[in-house]
């Protein structure tokens, strides 16, 4: 983390609350929070809303459960306290936030790489927060180059790329970290997708965690939305490793500064289910149960999808389906393609970046098989009539 993070001037009415928090004296009161209190000064809980207040970076469980989730339980930084995590609005306000902290403090540039192509919100969340926008090349068939010059922020999808759903293999992932290390890049890591990949959480944080033990000290946005259906919820995380515990309690500071403006507290419902399921043993074991469950479905319907097209009679090589991983799929399609399929069977998919939504191909299964089929460019049989 750069020298240029100094500890920040606690907001008055946070200060006031800390103070209060720190006092030992039981008759303490704390006038300084605008919130409804009893005669007895203690939180008044509507009945059909069991909610508490909650602090500007979140419940200090639901954060340590998130960092542990991503780090590892027996993490040398989880240990050692060398971190900070805030709970954030999603995986989306995770990088908000991150964007903002880093474009107050990473003096060194103002440019952040993303990957060619990215998720579509990675540009206007940076370029919102002031970053400059570059790009490197993710994916090339041939050499899978990357073009980034020094101390810079480097984006980077800890796994089931969004949208090309091609992730690096662990010696690849090596690779990069060689690479980010010697050019002193900022690796900021976006795991939008734990568990869904593999569907073993520790296997899709690999990438992170390979990083932090090169001696890399990454941030990571995290979101529960997928991975535990928590959408609507919008929680996630961000989490900024530092060089010890004393520079965690700096950024931690200019975190909680960040964050008051914007959204002052996350809401703490979705933050509440989320630690619950990952610190109550029995919860836990379940949902890492479901998760792979769903990783596992992902999986076979790539195959299926695969195998239905040839059955249909297309001669195209479509490997990349099933070496694919993750939610979407990366088709390959050309845009005009797209278009076709929509105009002519009804199936609606993204121009652009032609991924699919896996989860709904079920229900299509065999239009778009047909419709696959029909296209130009060795796809199918009928493609000459077309
Ligand atoms: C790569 C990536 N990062 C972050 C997000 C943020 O998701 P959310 O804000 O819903 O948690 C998404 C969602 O699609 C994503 O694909």
């Amino acid at each position: 983390m750069p020298p240029a993070v100094f500890n920040a001037h606690t907001d008055p009415i946070v200060g006031v609350t800390e103070a209060y928090k720190r006092y030992t004296n039981s008759k303490k009161m704390n006038l300084g929070v605008g919130a409804y209190r009893d005669d007895n000064g203690r939180p008044y809980i509507l009945p059909k809303s069991r909610q508490g207040t909650p602090a500007h970076g979140g419940t200090a469980e639901s954060c340590r459960a998130s960092a542990e989730l991503a780090l590892g339980e027996n993490s040398e930084v989880v240990k050692s306290g060398r971190f900070v995590t805030v709970q954030t609005i999603s995986g989306t306000g995770a990088l908000r936030i991150g964007a903002s902290f880093l474009q107050r403090f990473f003096k060194f540039s103002q440019d952040v790489f993303l990957p060619k192509p990215s998720w579509g919100n990675h540009t206007p969340i940076f370029r919102d927060a002031g970053m400059q926008l570059q790009s490197y090349r993710y994916y090339d068939p041939k050499t899978c180059g990357f073009d980034f010059t020094e101390q810079s922020v480097l984006l980077l999808h800890a796994c089931t790329h969004n949208p090309t759903r091609v992730d690096p293999r662990p010696e690849q992932w090596k690779e990069i970290a060689t690479v980010a290390k010697k050019r002193n890049l900022f690796a900021f890591f976006d795991l939008a997708y734990q568990g869904f990949a593999s569907g073993d959480g520790d296997k899709d944080a690999w990438a992170v965690r390979h990083f932090i033990e090169q001696g890399i000290n990454v941030c990571l946005c995290q979101s529960y939305a997928k991975n535990m259906g928590l959408y609507g919820e919008r929680v996630g995380a961000f989490t900024v490793i530092c060089e010890d515990a004393d520079e965690a309690k700096r950024v931690e500071s200019q975190l909680k500064i960040l964050i008051r403006p914007m959204y002052s507290n996350p809401p703490i419902n979705g933050a509440r289910i989320a630690s619950t399921i990952l610190t109550s043993p029995d919860v836990r074991k379940q949902w890492l149960q479901e998760v792979k469950g769903m990783a596992d479905h992902i999986i076979g319907m790539r195959t299926q999808l695969v195998s239905n097209l040839k059955k249909e009679g297309s001669t195209h090589n479509w490997q990349h389906i099933t070496n694919q991983i993750g939610m979407f799929c990366f088709t390959g399609l050309k845009p005009e393609q797209v278009e076709r399929l929509t105009k002519e069977f009804s199936i609606y998919m993204t121009k652009t970046i032609t991924s699919l939504w896996l989860a709904s191909l079920l229900s299509m299964w065999a239009t778009l098989c047909s419709g696959l089929c029909v296209l130009p460019g060795g796809h199918g049989p009928h493609a000459s009539e077309r």
